[in-house]
């Protein structure tokens, strides 16, 4: 921060304290919890030692650890080539596949043991136990159909909208198995926001499912890739064919007609291909295993390209030794396939070590939030990993609900936001029942798995923190002025990580400088410089670290709003309420949410001469649920007379953000227009 201490400094200062960091985090520093002594003794990691082994000196041999927990077909040369700064390429030379990794490896073992255990919604369906084996022969035949029915090679793109069914996993490790690169989109994103990515990563097919189970509801969403389908066609990329999965085989499920030479039913022509094997092809390491699509500062969402072996190696590592996952435990991540926990701890950490991971079609609370403690109890599930939105909804909803049934966690996840320590301490001895570690997992879509957490064997537990770097990782602070901010000083910074790492993304697709802008560009030391030191890696977010070396982690400093754990793009919202004729201009701002952490409160001014009226807040509404999807609904639109700007125009969110979470704004003297604040005030200030 500057410590330039002139009046206008200070004006602005305030203004800018009531940032998105600001607001996220104000609790104080909280006691330790220790391991329980039980967890210890069967933990994976319980060797200090470990933290030398990874120590800078060791960059980057250590990392070999991590990639001989898998099977190359050709080992690698280079462990590192960093000779390219910021495009570092992991185990150089190698040959590898990673659905061999997750499926064929296990096979000798593991054949008959449950890889994926499918929970449908509905309470009265039955839970599907696919074996290893099944897995094997269901992705077997899927790869052949996806070969020799429609022709895909390796790196070929094919974009994914699926909801959170077994068939998900099964069609990205078929896709894995030929080297065709996934792009999942999140089943409650729009059609439009399916379609921008179908374009962008100009995938040859989508592959969707008729409907699915949420809240109690079979929702259509075939409707959805009509959408999807025609909105890239007419962006220039049409996609060759629609592939539908039915949630109940034989049956279709969606109102939506099919469209002629587009549309194809999966479970139909798959028929063809009953009992096809297809070898796995030996994919250079470095070769592109998926796309994931996340918010950053500008309006476009960024491809996050993630690699075949860096990344593997780094989820298979984390599983093990993070998350502490055995071969006889049962492991339930809660969170949805479609974001990138899904991706690395759903399906490819856990399955890479042949655990058995569970796949849970719908909402937690349906229909009551004792489901997820009943699925527990009847799966026998041990491992547990969600955010702190779903606690926060399980404690609202069902305080006493997880002492009804007979768990027992040995270890809890927490990922996606920072978690209050009153919500830590219920999900700690009402959901754990005192008995588990939990793990408080920070990390980020672009970076493959865990950055910040504690090694659940060796260290302490502190609400409301992350812990240190996980072994191999390096974090550091840096103020605005690029200095590194010290340990327990008190004073938050940008957390930067100072070494790469293998899970790290390798580039943002077709948008290098974009990568190197958004990640590596601030705190670059020289651009010109070839060594690794001078490019430390910038997460956008602000945080603090403790004495003991804890990690705190405050929220975003982009345009980014965290909704549920979430990454939303404040211009991606904005963009979609300037759809709507009437209106003029747009800014969002995050509103602290009782359970989802954060919601958006979207303002609006509108264009000269139209009147302010209900509907066209509906409209606008309206509008960003069509463009992006229902969990970027914004928790109010307002339409105000004129935003707050500065004499340069710029509109000030943080003035409104104060507003909607009911504090001051500071000094507004130095806007271009103060008038306005006390008027936006009295309009948003009072209500909910
Ligand atoms: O602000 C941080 C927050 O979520 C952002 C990353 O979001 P996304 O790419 O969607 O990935 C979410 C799951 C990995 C981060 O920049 N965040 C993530 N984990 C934590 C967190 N904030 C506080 N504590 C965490 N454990």
């Amino acid at each position: 921060m500057s410590e330039d201490k002139s009046p206008r400094h200070a004006a602005e200062r305030r203004a800018a304290e009531v940032s998105e960091a600001q607001i996220a985090v104000h609790w104080p520093e909280e006691d330790y919890f220790p391991p329980p002594a039980q967890f210890i003794a069967q933990a994976n990691l319980t060797d200090p030692r470990i933290f030398e082994r990874f120590s800078l000196e060791h960059f980057p041999e250590c990392y070999k650890e991590f990639a001989d927990l898998l099977d190359w077909y050709k080992y690698w040369e280079t462990t590192l080539d960093a000779s390219n700064p910021p495009f570092w390429r992991w185990f150089v030379g190698g040959r590898i596949n990673a659905c061999h990794n997750c499926v064929d490896r296990h096979l000798a073992r593991n054949r008959n043991k449950t890889a994926i255990h499918f929970v449908p919604e509905p309470e009265n369906e039955t839970v599907h136990h696919l074996t290893y084996q099944e897995l094997f022969v269901r992705v077997n035949e899927l790869a052949a159909c996806l070969r020799d029915a429609f022709g895909l090679n390796a790196g070929d793109r094919v974009t994914l909208h699926m909801p959170m069914v077994a068939e998900l996993p099964i069609t990205m490790l078929a896709c894995a198995r030929l080297g065709v690169i996934h792009s999942q989109v999140f089943s409650g994103f729009s059609g439009k926001a399916c379609a921008d990515r179908i374009v962008d990563s100009e995938s040859r097919l989508l592959i969707t499912m008729d409907a699915y189970w949420r809240g109690g509801e079979l929702l259509d969403h075939k409707e959805k890739e009509d959408i999807a389908a025609t909105e890239a066609a007419s962006a220039g990329h049409p996609v060759e064919r629609v592939l539908i999965w039915q949630r109940y085989p034989g049956k279709y499920s969606s109102g939506a007609a099919l469209a002629r030479g587009r549309d194809v039913i999966v479970n139909e022509v798959l028929a063809d291909f009953r009992g096809k094997r297809v070898e796995p092809a030996p994919m250079p390491a470095e070769a592109p295993l998926f796309l994931m699509y996340t918010s950053g500062t500008t309006g476009r969402p960024k491809g996050c390209q993630h690699s075949t072996g860096g990344y593997l190696s780094y989820v298979a590592w984390t599983s093990k030794y993070i998350q502490d996952i055995h071969p006889e435990d049962v492991y339930w991540c809660m969170a949805d396939i479609g974001w990138i926990t899904g991706h690395s701890y759903i399906v490819y950490g856990p399955l890479a070590l042949a655990a058995s991971s569970v796949v849970y079609e719908g909402l937690p609370t349906w229909p009551d939030a004792g489901r997820p403690w009943r699925i527990a109890e009847s799966l026998g599930v041990n491992i547990f990993h969600t955010s702190p939105t779903a606690i926060r909804a399980l404690r609202r909803n069902g305080p006493d609900e997880p002492a009804k049934y007979n768990y027992h966690f040995k270890h809890m996840t927490t990922v996606g936001e920072p978690i209050e320590p009153e919500v830590w301490k219920w999900y700690y001895s009402t959901v754990g029942k005192g008995e588990a570690v939990i793990v408080d997992t920070w990390w980020q879509t672009e970076n493959g798995g865990f950055l910040c957490s504690t090694v659940p064997g060796i260290h302490a537990m502190k609400p409301g923190s992350a812990g240190p770097g996980i072994p191999g990782i390096h974090p550091v602070i840096y103020d605005d002025d690029n200095k590194e901010v010290p340990m327990g000083s008190g004073k938050a910074g940008n957390i930067c990580i100072r070494n790469p790492w293998p899970g790290v993304l390798q580039t943002v697709w077709k948008d290098p400088d974009r990568y190197v802008q958004q990640y590596y560009a601030r705190y670059c030391k020289n651009s010109d410089s070839k060594d690794w030191r001078d490019w430390p890696y910038m997460a956008g977010d602000g945080a603090m670290q403790a004495a003991d070396g804890y990690f705190r982690i405050l929220g975003r400093i982009d345009d980014v709003i965290n909704v549920a754990g979430h990454r939303l793009g404040t211009k991606e919202i904005e963009s979609a309420a300037l759809l709507v004729p009437d209106v003029a201009e747009a800014a969002v701002v995050p509103v602290a949410d009782q359970v989802k952490g954060k919601v958006p409160d979207l303002y609006v001014s509108l264009k000269p001469g139209v009147e302010a009226s209900p509907k066209i807040a509906s409209k606008v509404a309206a509008s960003v649920v069509s463009q992006i999807g229902a969990i970027a609904r914004p928790h109010r639109v307002v339409i105000v007379p004129d935003m707050p700007k500065t004499r340069s125009g710029k509109i000030m969110r943080r003035v409104l953000a104060a507003i909607s979470n009911k504090q001051e704004p500071g000094d507004v003297s130095t806007l271009a227009n103060p008038e306005v604040v006390e008027k936006i005030k009295k309009q948003a200030g009072g209500q909910d």
